[in-house]
């Protein structure tokens, strides 16, 4: 079975084929940072329009990218929430039409599902179970994967998404949007130990997060003093200290927690080298292994989402033709496809 993946939930448009026996074929992504960057966050509503220009013509570049006809492909995968309603509704409105169009079933997709499985497009995938340490910018949550639509979330961010964390507090400091990459290289240069963070929620029992009162913590101490270079980049420092060990501490917690030994690592705060290195070890220690899939599927794509919709189109799942989008989606009801009812 050949998939288009469609992904428009936020501020990326990505458009991916995969094909049942042959695997990824075609995997495309546009960001709109450029375009979002001078308003210091994303607009929802010129990420609605500029997915509208970019789509179809991204879709055709896809498909000639793996050689394929439209004619061949045999399903549409398109993320169907959560994310900025009018954003979705671009990806579902297109792919329904498609789908009316060449006369193939359409598939609403979990973006979360998406993360959740995207480390099944690497050749040496972990196996089922593993638990999901999922840190973007829009999310932060640890979530037990016993299998595709086997899902148990244990804990999530009460506030901030952790990469949402990260660039207000670049922000803080002058870094620009988004400033996570900025502000860790700029710890690389701090000194640990000079500004001493809040490690929110470590003391209590549980797997949420919470990262507001880690910002307001920068704020008071960087408030009404001078901010050189030196003293920035120890704030710097201090702030990923804090985070990182957060992070490393509830993973650990959740493996013990749920006796397994596999730690999956997905979104663009995965790519933050003190958080790799400090999860390795700590997870290795604990003889347990961590798996980072490759950034590009670890960041928004359109390939997990073709994957994930694979699964469920191939096992039979499909749904009228009403485009449907949710902006806000719990991931616990999701179900195993072909198992019950589309839960859109
Ligand atoms: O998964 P992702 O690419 O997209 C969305 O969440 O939409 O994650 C982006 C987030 C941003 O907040 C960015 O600042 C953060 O990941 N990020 C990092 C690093 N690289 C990206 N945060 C810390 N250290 C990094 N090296
Ligand atoms: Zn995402």
């Amino acid at each position: 079975m050949n998939v288009l993946g469609i992904e428009t939930s936020c501020d990326e448009t990505a458009v991916a084929v995969y094909s049942g026996d042959r695997g990824l074929l075609a995997n495309r992504v546009f960001s709109q940072i450029a375009l979002h960057a001078p308003h210091g966050g994303v607009v929802p509503e010129l990420a609605s329009r500029d997915h509208i220009e970019r789509l179809l013509p991204m879709i055709e570049a896809a498909l000639a990218d793996a050689g394929l006809q439209p004619q061949v492909i045999d399903g549409i995968a398109y993320t169907a929430g959560p994310g900025l309603i009018g954003a979705l509704l671009v990806g579902a409105t297109v792919a329904r039409s498609l789908g009316y169009a060449w006369g193939v079933p359409v598939i609403g997709v979990h973006h979360l599902e998406g993360h959740l499985l995207a480390p099944a497009l690497e050749p040496d995938a972990p196996e089922f179970p593993f638990v999901a340490l999922q840190v973007s910018g829009g999310h932060t949550l640890l979530v037990e994967v016993g299998g595709i639509g086997d899902y148990r979330v244990l804990g999530e961010t009460q506030d901030d998404a952790a990469g949402e964390a990260f660039d207000k507090t670049a922000k803080l400091l002058g870094l620009g949007y988004p400033g996570g990459p900025a502000l860790a290289a700029l710890a690389e240069t701090g000194t640990d130990g000079v500004f001493e963070f809040p490690r929110p929620m470590l003391d209590r029992p549980g797997l949420d997060f919470s990262f507001s009162g880690l910002k307001t913590a920068v704020v008071v101490a960087v408030r009404g003093r001078t901010q050189d270079e030196r003293m920035r980049a120890d704030v710097a420092r201090g702030f990923e200290s804090a985070m990182v060990e957060t992070l490393v501490t509830k993973s650990l917690r959740a493996l013990h927690q749920t006796g397994i030994t596999r730690l999956v690592v997905a979104g663009g705060v995965g790519a933050n080298r003190r958080l790799r290195e400090a999860l390795a070890r700590a997870v290795t220690d604990a003889g347990g292994s961590v798996h980072f899939p490759r950034p590009e599927f670890c960041t928004d794509n359109a390939a997990m989402i073709a994957l994930a919709g694979h699964a469920r189109l191939a096992a039979g799942e499909h749904e009228d033709l009403t485009a449907r989008a949710r902006a806000r989606w719990p991931l616990d009801e999701l179900r195993a496809p072909g198992k019950g009812v589309a839960s859109l």
